[in-house]
């Protein structure tokens, strides 16, 4: 719903990372777009300097992934989403409650997505 609300579709390119649960790349697929994927860093997370390097005139969205209740690098990754005019997707189904700056993850995308799974907002690790 995330990509449908953008826009996204045919000939797109979403830039997701590697390091994730498979629906934040069947979505891509579903809309018929193209999932580009990103090296994680030491800390799991997508990496920066990856994200910049897989930017193409096709790409339309980044969706960054808040793992195992720790935050992406959000507030660096909106910074190339502006700077490329692409669209942002946080997908923080694993990150219910997580802070940065003392705003919840969520706040800092076009649009965000959460999960309401048993094992998201009951346990910790995925949740
Ligand atoms: C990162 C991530 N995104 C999306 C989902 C999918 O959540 P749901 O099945 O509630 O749509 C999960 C569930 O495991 C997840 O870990």
């Amino acid at each position: 719903m995330a990509l449908l609300a953008l826009g996204i579709g045919e000939n797109d390119e979403v830039i997701v990372p590697t390091l994730t649960y498979i629906a934040s790349v069947n979505c891509i697929k579903y809309v018929g777009a193209t999932p580009v994927f990103v090296d994680s860093d030491l800390n799991w997370q997508a990496s920066i300097s990856d994200i910049e390097k897989k930017i193409t005139k096709n790409t339309k969205a980044i969706i960054v992934v808040h793992l195992y209740v720790f935050a992406a690098h959000i507030k660096e990754i909106r910074e190339i989403a502006n700077k490329y005019n692409i669209s942002l997707i946080e997908d923080c189904a694993e990150a219910i409650g997580t802070k940065v700056d003392e705003k919840h993850v969520g706040n800092f995308s076009d649009v965000s997505t959460f999960s309401f799974y048993g094992n998201k907002t009951i346990t910790t690790g995925e949740g």
